[in-house]
Protein backbone atom coordinates (compact mmCIF):
# COMPACT_ATOMS: atom_id res chain seq x y z
CA UNK A 1 0.00 0.00 0.00
CA UNK A 2 1.39 3.65 -1.02
CA UNK A 3 2.42 5.56 2.14
CA UNK A 4 -0.28 7.98 1.68
CA UNK A 5 -3.06 5.60 1.81
CA UNK A 6 -1.89 4.66 5.64
CA UNK A 7 -3.29 5.59 8.93
CA UNK A 8 -2.05 4.76 12.32
CA UNK A 9 -3.41 1.50 13.80
CA UNK A 10 -3.75 -0.59 17.22
CA UNK A 11 -1.12 -2.41 18.25
CA UNK A 12 -1.47 -6.28 18.71
CA UNK A 13 -0.43 -7.69 21.54
CA UNK A 14 -0.44 -11.59 22.09
CA UNK A 15 0.36 -13.05 25.62
CA UNK A 16 2.52 -16.32 25.53
CA UNK A 17 3.96 -18.43 27.79
CA UNK A 18 4.24 -21.66 30.34
CA UNK A 19 0.82 -23.52 31.20
CA UNK A 20 -0.48 -21.53 34.67
CA UNK A 21 1.35 -18.77 34.17
CA UNK A 22 -0.77 -16.58 34.80
CA UNK A 23 -1.59 -15.28 31.07
CA UNK A 24 -5.61 -15.38 31.10
CA UNK A 25 -5.06 -14.65 34.54
CA UNK A 26 -3.83 -11.14 33.92
CA UNK A 27 -5.80 -10.38 30.89
CA UNK A 28 -8.77 -10.97 32.75
CA UNK A 29 -7.23 -8.36 35.34
CA UNK A 30 -7.01 -5.79 32.46
CA UNK A 31 -10.18 -6.65 30.43
CA UNK A 32 -12.51 -6.68 33.77
CA UNK A 33 -13.29 -9.81 32.56
CA UNK A 34 -13.69 -13.97 34.23
CA UNK A 35 -12.74 -16.33 31.87
CA UNK A 36 -9.57 -18.09 33.79
CA UNK A 37 -12.35 -19.50 36.63
CA UNK A 38 -14.71 -20.92 33.55
CA UNK A 39 -11.94 -22.57 31.67
CA UNK A 40 -11.95 -26.57 31.49
CA UNK A 41 -9.54 -28.20 34.13
CA UNK A 42 -8.45 -24.28 34.10
CA UNK A 43 -6.15 -24.49 31.06
CA UNK A 44 -6.49 -22.49 28.31
CA UNK A 45 -7.67 -24.32 24.65
CA UNK A 46 -8.46 -22.09 22.03
CA UNK A 47 -6.56 -18.44 20.76
CA UNK A 48 -9.28 -15.45 22.15
CA UNK A 49 -8.98 -12.48 20.70
CA UNK A 50 -10.19 -9.20 22.80
CA UNK A 51 -9.60 -4.97 21.75
CA UNK A 52 -10.55 -2.80 24.01
CA UNK A 53 -9.53 0.41 25.13
CA UNK A 54 -7.24 1.40 27.64
CA UNK A 55 -6.19 4.90 28.34
CA UNK A 56 -8.48 6.04 25.61
CA UNK A 57 -6.85 4.00 22.93
CA UNK A 58 -7.53 1.01 21.29
CA UNK A 59 -5.48 -2.15 21.69
CA UNK A 60 -6.08 -6.14 20.88
CA UNK A 61 -5.01 -8.99 23.38
CA UNK A 62 -4.70 -12.51 21.89
CA UNK A 63 -4.78 -15.09 24.67
CA UNK A 64 -3.24 -18.20 24.08
CA UNK A 65 -2.82 -21.47 25.19
CA UNK A 66 0.41 -22.65 27.90
CA UNK A 67 0.29 -26.36 27.24
CA UNK A 68 2.52 -28.03 25.70
CA UNK A 69 0.02 -29.56 23.25
CA UNK A 70 -0.42 -26.37 21.75
CA UNK A 71 2.33 -25.21 20.17
CA UNK A 72 0.81 -24.67 16.84
CA UNK A 73 -1.70 -21.74 18.30
CA UNK A 74 1.21 -20.19 19.88
CA UNK A 75 3.08 -19.64 16.86
CA UNK A 76 -0.36 -18.19 15.31
CA UNK A 77 -0.27 -16.21 18.36
CA UNK A 78 3.23 -14.89 17.58
CA UNK A 79 2.93 -14.64 13.87
CA UNK A 80 0.27 -12.05 13.73
CA UNK A 81 1.43 -9.87 16.85
CA UNK A 82 3.33 -6.53 17.00
CA UNK A 83 4.39 -7.45 20.82
CA UNK A 84 4.01 -10.73 22.85
CA UNK A 85 4.15 -10.27 26.33
CA UNK A 86 6.17 -13.19 27.68
CA UNK A 87 4.05 -14.36 31.15
CA UNK A 88 6.79 -15.96 33.16
CA UNK A 89 5.57 -16.61 36.93
CA UNK A 90 8.06 -16.01 39.83
CA UNK A 91 7.79 -19.32 41.42
CA UNK A 92 8.19 -21.50 38.78
CA UNK A 93 10.39 -19.58 36.56
CA UNK A 94 11.34 -20.38 32.97
CA UNK A 95 9.81 -23.50 31.85
CA UNK A 96 10.02 -25.47 28.01
CA UNK A 97 6.91 -23.54 26.68
CA UNK A 98 8.43 -20.02 28.27
CA UNK A 99 11.87 -21.38 25.97
CA UNK A 100 9.48 -22.05 22.89
CA UNK A 101 7.48 -18.34 22.90
CA UNK A 102 10.93 -17.20 22.99
CA UNK A 103 11.67 -18.90 20.00
CA UNK A 104 8.54 -18.61 18.25
CA UNK A 105 8.61 -14.66 19.37
CA UNK A 106 12.25 -14.69 17.58
CA UNK A 107 11.02 -16.32 14.71
CA UNK A 108 8.49 -14.21 14.13
CA UNK A 109 10.95 -10.89 14.74
CA UNK A 110 8.82 -9.62 17.30
CA UNK A 111 9.80 -7.97 20.50
CA UNK A 112 8.88 -9.08 23.62
CA UNK A 113 7.94 -7.56 26.64
CA UNK A 114 8.12 -9.56 29.86
CA UNK A 115 5.69 -9.97 32.64
CA UNK A 116 7.18 -11.29 36.08
CA UNK A 117 3.41 -12.54 37.47
CA UNK A 118 2.68 -13.81 40.80
CA UNK A 119 4.94 -11.13 42.53
CA UNK A 120 2.43 -11.49 45.17
CA UNK A 121 3.12 -15.26 46.27
CA UNK A 122 5.66 -14.64 49.56
CA UNK A 123 9.22 -15.68 49.89
CA UNK A 124 9.79 -15.58 45.47
CA UNK A 125 12.56 -13.54 44.05
CA UNK A 126 11.82 -11.90 40.73
CA UNK A 127 15.56 -11.24 40.32
CA UNK A 128 16.32 -15.28 39.79
CA UNK A 129 13.94 -15.34 36.88
CA UNK A 130 15.66 -12.38 35.41
CA UNK A 131 18.59 -14.08 35.80
CA UNK A 132 17.31 -16.90 34.09
CA UNK A 133 16.21 -15.00 31.20
CA UNK A 134 19.40 -13.22 31.02
CA UNK A 135 20.98 -16.43 29.92
CA UNK A 136 18.42 -16.90 27.49
CA UNK A 137 19.50 -13.72 25.72
CA UNK A 138 16.47 -11.44 27.32
CA UNK A 139 18.70 -8.81 29.19
CA UNK A 140 16.17 -6.69 31.20
CA UNK A 141 16.38 -2.62 30.88
CA UNK A 142 17.47 -2.39 34.65
CA UNK A 143 20.72 -4.35 33.85
CA UNK A 144 21.25 -2.19 31.07
CA UNK A 145 19.62 -4.49 28.35
CA UNK A 146 16.23 -3.66 26.20
CA UNK A 147 13.83 -6.11 27.15
CA UNK A 148 10.79 -4.63 29.86
CA UNK A 149 10.30 -6.80 32.21
CA UNK A 150 7.51 -5.76 34.68
CA UNK A 151 6.63 -7.23 37.62
CA UNK A 152 3.03 -7.93 37.91
CA UNK A 153 0.36 -9.79 39.67
CA UNK A 154 -3.45 -10.53 38.03
CA UNK A 155 -4.31 -11.11 41.87
CA UNK A 156 -3.82 -7.70 43.33
CA UNK A 157 -3.38 -5.84 40.14
CA UNK A 158 0.14 -4.82 40.91
CA UNK A 159 2.06 -3.64 37.93
CA UNK A 160 -0.52 -4.56 34.91
CA UNK A 161 -0.45 -0.39 34.62
CA UNK A 162 2.91 -0.14 34.14
CA UNK A 163 2.11 -3.40 31.83
CA UNK A 164 0.16 -0.96 29.80
CA UNK A 165 2.00 2.04 29.90
CA UNK A 166 4.83 -0.55 28.39
CA UNK A 167 2.62 -1.33 25.97
CA UNK A 168 1.35 1.68 24.86
CA UNK A 169 4.60 3.24 24.72
CA UNK A 170 5.89 0.67 22.22
CA UNK A 171 2.95 0.67 20.51
CA UNK A 172 3.48 4.20 19.59
CA UNK A 173 7.51 3.89 18.91
CA UNK A 174 6.53 1.59 16.01
CA UNK A 175 4.35 3.65 14.55
CA UNK A 176 2.16 1.09 13.42
CA UNK A 177 0.36 1.94 10.35
CA UNK A 178 -2.08 0.34 7.69
CA UNK A 179 -4.82 0.74 4.83
CA UNK A 180 -8.25 1.23 6.27
CA UNK A 181 -10.00 1.81 2.62
CA UNK A 182 -8.81 -1.13 0.72
CA UNK A 183 -10.09 -4.70 0.63
CA UNK A 184 -10.01 -6.69 3.65
CA UNK A 185 -7.19 -9.22 4.33
CA UNK A 186 -5.95 -11.16 7.75
CA UNK A 187 -5.71 -14.21 9.37
CA UNK A 188 -8.57 -16.70 10.56
CA UNK A 189 -7.15 -17.47 14.29
CA UNK A 190 -9.82 -20.47 14.93
CA UNK A 191 -12.83 -21.84 13.02
CA UNK A 192 -15.41 -23.88 14.64
CA UNK A 193 -18.62 -25.29 13.45
CA UNK A 194 -21.50 -24.01 16.39
CA UNK A 195 -24.90 -25.68 16.96
CA UNK A 196 -27.37 -22.99 15.99
CA UNK A 197 -24.58 -20.99 14.60
CA UNK A 198 -22.84 -22.62 11.66
CA UNK A 199 -19.33 -22.34 10.97
CA UNK A 200 -17.62 -19.23 13.15
CA UNK A 201 -14.67 -18.37 12.15
CA UNK A 202 -12.47 -15.82 14.32
CA UNK A 203 -10.66 -13.10 12.14
CA UNK A 204 -8.27 -10.72 12.76
CA UNK A 205 -8.37 -7.93 10.21
CA UNK A 206 -5.15 -7.28 9.43
CA UNK A 207 -5.37 -4.79 6.16
CA UNK A 208 -8.52 -2.96 5.00
CA UNK A 209 -11.81 -2.56 6.61
CA UNK A 210 -13.70 -5.81 6.61
CA UNK A 211 -18.28 -5.58 6.35
CA UNK A 212 -20.90 -7.94 6.72
CA UNK A 213 -21.96 -8.67 2.76
CA UNK A 214 -18.33 -8.96 1.49
CA UNK A 215 -17.20 -11.83 -0.41
CA UNK A 216 -14.14 -13.66 1.28
CA UNK A 217 -12.13 -16.61 0.36
CA UNK A 218 -10.23 -18.17 3.71
CA UNK A 219 -8.55 -21.61 3.36
CA UNK A 220 -10.94 -23.70 1.16
CA UNK A 221 -13.66 -21.83 2.49
CA UNK A 222 -15.49 -18.97 1.21
CA UNK A 223 -18.45 -17.22 1.27
CA UNK A 224 -20.79 -14.00 1.99
CA UNK A 225 -20.28 -12.36 5.00
CA UNK A 226 -23.64 -12.95 6.83
CA UNK A 227 -23.08 -11.51 10.05
CA UNK A 228 -20.07 -10.26 12.01
CA UNK A 229 -19.70 -10.19 15.95
CA UNK A 230 -18.10 -8.97 18.89
CA UNK A 231 -16.01 -11.76 20.40
CA UNK A 232 -15.91 -9.61 23.86
CA UNK A 233 -20.14 -9.82 23.28
CA UNK A 234 -20.81 -12.66 20.84
CA UNK A 235 -24.68 -11.21 20.34
CA UNK A 236 -23.47 -7.49 19.69
CA UNK A 237 -23.02 -7.22 15.84
CA UNK A 238 -20.37 -5.35 14.46
CA UNK A 239 -20.78 -3.21 11.19
CA UNK A 240 -17.09 -2.63 10.25
CA UNK A 241 -13.85 -4.18 11.00
CA UNK A 242 -10.74 -2.16 10.81
CA UNK A 243 -7.36 -3.25 10.91
CA UNK A 244 -5.94 -5.23 14.18
CA UNK A 245 -9.70 -5.70 15.16
CA UNK A 246 -10.80 -8.97 15.75
CA UNK A 247 -14.12 -10.62 14.59
CA UNK A 248 -16.31 -13.59 14.90
CA UNK A 249 -17.67 -13.65 11.51
CA UNK A 250 -20.30 -15.99 9.86
CA UNK A 251 -21.28 -16.85 6.13
CA UNK A 252 -18.41 -19.67 5.54
CA UNK A 253 -19.64 -22.74 4.00
CA UNK A 254 -16.89 -24.95 5.56
CA UNK A 255 -14.61 -24.81 8.36
CA UNK A 256 -11.51 -22.91 7.08
CA UNK A 257 -8.06 -24.35 9.05
CA UNK A 258 -7.01 -22.21 12.04
CA UNK A 259 -3.85 -19.86 10.67
CA UNK A 260 -5.75 -19.03 6.84
CA UNK A 261 -5.64 -16.31 5.42
CA UNK A 262 -8.58 -14.45 4.70
CA UNK A 263 -8.91 -12.14 1.64
CA UNK A 264 -12.20 -10.10 0.16
CA UNK A 265 -12.68 -10.81 -3.31
CA UNK A 266 -15.28 -9.00 -5.72
CA UNK A 267 -16.93 -12.17 -7.18
CA UNK A 268 -18.46 -14.79 -5.73
CA UNK A 269 -17.90 -17.52 -8.04
CA UNK A 270 -14.07 -16.30 -8.10
CA UNK A 271 -13.86 -17.00 -4.61
CA UNK A 272 -15.65 -20.23 -4.95
CA UNK A 273 -12.96 -21.43 -7.77
CA UNK A 274 -10.23 -20.50 -5.55
CA UNK A 275 -11.72 -22.53 -2.52
CA UNK A 276 -12.46 -25.29 -4.70
CA UNK A 277 -8.70 -25.13 -6.30
CA UNK A 278 -7.45 -25.78 -2.55
CA UNK A 279 -9.50 -28.29 -1.67
CA UNK A 280 -7.94 -30.79 -4.32
CA UNK A 281 -4.75 -30.12 -3.47
P1 LIG B 1 -2.88 -21.76 30.44
O1 LIG B 1 -3.65 -20.87 29.56
O2 LIG B 1 -3.61 -23.01 30.74
O3 LIG B 1 -1.49 -21.98 29.96
O4 LIG B 1 -2.71 -21.00 31.88
P2 LIG B 1 -2.54 -19.43 32.11
O5 LIG B 1 -1.13 -19.02 31.84
O6 LIG B 1 -3.58 -18.69 31.36
O7 LIG B 1 -2.75 -19.29 33.69
P3 LIG B 1 -4.13 -19.03 34.43
O8 LIG B 1 -4.56 -17.62 34.23
O9 LIG B 1 -5.07 -20.11 34.08
O10 LIG B 1 -3.66 -19.14 35.95
C1 LIG B 1 -3.21 -20.37 36.48
C2 LIG B 1 -3.35 -20.35 37.98
O11 LIG B 1 -2.48 -19.37 38.56
C3 LIG B 1 -4.76 -19.98 38.46
O12 LIG B 1 -5.05 -20.75 39.59
C4 LIG B 1 -4.63 -18.52 38.83
O13 LIG B 1 -5.55 -18.13 39.82
C5 LIG B 1 -3.21 -18.44 39.35
N1 LIG B 1 -2.62 -17.11 39.16
C6 LIG B 1 -2.52 -16.43 37.99
N2 LIG B 1 -1.91 -15.25 38.18
C7 LIG B 1 -1.60 -15.19 39.50
C8 LIG B 1 -0.92 -14.23 40.32
O14 LIG B 1 -0.50 -13.16 39.88
N3 LIG B 1 -0.76 -14.55 41.63
C9 LIG B 1 -1.20 -15.72 42.16
N4 LIG B 1 -0.98 -15.93 43.45
N5 LIG B 1 -1.84 -16.65 41.42
C10 LIG B 1 -2.03 -16.39 40.11
MG1 LIG C 1 -4.83 -19.36 29.91
NA1 LIG D 1 -4.28 -22.25 33.27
Amino acid sequence: DPEESLRPRPPVVTFLGHVDHGKTSLLDKILGLNVAAKEKGGITQHIRAYQVEKNGRPITFLDTPGHEAFTAMRARGANCTDIVVLVVAVDDGVMPQTEEAISHARAAGVPIVVALNKVDLPGTRPERVMQQLTGLGLVPTEWGGDVEMVRTSALTGQGIPELLDTLITLGDIFELKANYDRPACGTCLEASLQPGRGVVAKFLVQKGTLRPGDIVVCGTAHGRIKAMYDPLQPHKRVQEAPPARPVDVIGLDNVPEAGSRFVVLEDIAKARKIAEHRMEM
